[in-house]
């Protein structure tokens, strides 16, 4: 008697990759996915443009990688549905519940989400909308500018992509993840996330004081007062996190921990200790600065805010970054805005009842 085996083998389609608000960090995402995999961005037309007809990626050490777009992968709406895919989600936290409702009704249940938004709470809010969908965390750890003239997206800091990592990830859905993975953005997995979010947020803190003075970011950190000012910010925030038993990862040269003593340091000695914070080009502005003047809601609300509001739950007072949570509000919707003056660090302080 003969026996016969009919052997079936069902080829799984590869996950295709979208970036779904390709501003400034998703267009340098999707540039580097792009480098090993197919990706598709959808967008405002200004971005589609620029990475249709082409642009470069670099980093501040000299690496570089170009990316092209064809027409059929740049889209100004979501498509009908959304299967099988690594979707990027890069919209601003201010953008986000809208995007999460346009997606709640094209997404299939076999897609991946990698929110990618500063400060907390975009991935809880995103499981929130797409239940059922597996959401990760990813952050990025670097500054991305775009200089027009060169067309070019520039990583302009120090910091890399830092991404959750569950312990019943695919492994398909691990190698598809991976495409991020380049010289220019190097992949860290984390089993932590959560303490890497807020190691991100200290950096950030910096943002709204930008903001607020006025003044390119190199002049605020020549200042000694406004650093005195970030320093309380970031102390309230190492409160909020030590009260939570949370442990920070070191994202920067200068572990978490010590960050606030060095920008308290004197000047002469910042400006020796600290020579590697201050090689930004001198005339850069945080992306709160740019929203203000543009007439935008900032993303106040997610970063000191959120640190305010995390210490009203776990028992730990955060009066400052409250009263800068409350001030950049009050800026944004000032008509005055874009024609104030810059604010020195001690007439800051003085408005924020700091000694
Ligand atoms: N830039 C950085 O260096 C950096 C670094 C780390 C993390 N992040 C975080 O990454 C997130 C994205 O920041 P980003 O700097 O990349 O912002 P961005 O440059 O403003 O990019 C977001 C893009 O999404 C677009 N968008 C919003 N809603 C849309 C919709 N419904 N359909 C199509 N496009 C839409 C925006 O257009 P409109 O402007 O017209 O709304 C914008 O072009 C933020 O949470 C930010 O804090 C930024």
């Amino acid at each position: 008697m003969s026996v016969s085996f009919t052997v079936r083998i069902t080829f799984m389609a590869q996950y295709q990759h979208v970036i779904v608000g390709s501003g400034l960090i998703g267009s340098f995402v999707g540039g580097i996915i792009g480098q090993s995999a197919r990706v598709s961005f959808i967008g405002r037309p200004n971005w589609l443009g620029r990475l249709a007809e082409g642009i470069s990626l670099t980093d501040y050490a000299g690496n570089k990688a170009e990316y092209k777009a064809n027409a059929g992968q740049c889209l100004k709406e979501l498509p009908a549905k959304i299967e099988r895919s690594i979707i990027w989600l890069t919209v601003k936290n201010t953008a986000l519940e809208e995007m999460l409702a346009r997606l709640q009704p094209v997404i299939a249940p076999d897609c991946i989400i990698v929110c990618c938004q500063n400060g907390l709470g975009a991935t809880a809010l995103t499981r929130k909308y797409l239940p059922g969908i597996r959401v990760l965390h990813g952050i990025v750890g670097c500054n991305v500018v775009w200089d027009e003239s060169l067309k070019q997206l520039q990583k302009s800091t120090e910091g890399e992509f830092y991404l959750e990592q569950p312990e019943d990830l695919a492994p398909e859905v691990t190698r598809a993840l991976c495409a991020v993975q380049h010289k220019l953005l190097m992949l860290h997995w984390h089993k932590g996330i959560e303490a890497v979010a807020w190691a991100k947020l200290q950096l950030n803190l910096a943002n709204s004081i930008n903001a607020i003075v006025n003044q390119p970011v190199r002049t605020m950190l020549l200042d000694r007062a406004c650093r005195q000012v970030i320093a309380a910010l970031m102390d309230e925030l190492l409160a909020v996190t030590a009260a939570c038993n949370i442990r920070l990862p070191r994202l920067t040269r200068v572990p978490a921990r010590y960050l606030p003593a060095v920008l308290r340091l004197p000047d002469w000695l910042f400006k020796r200790l600290a020579s590697a914070m201050l090689h930004i080009e001198p005339t850069a502005r945080s992306s709160m600065w740019w929203d203000l003047q543009a007439g935008r809601v900032t993303e106040i609300d997610y970063l000191n805010g959120a640190v305010a509001e995390q210490g009203a739950l776990s028992g730990v007072a955060c009066p400052i970054n409250k009263s800068v949570a409350d001030l950049v509000k009050s800026l944004e919707t000032s008509a005055l805005v874009a024609a104030r003056r810059p604010l020195d660090g001690n007439t800051l302080k003085f408005k924020l009842h700091l000694e």
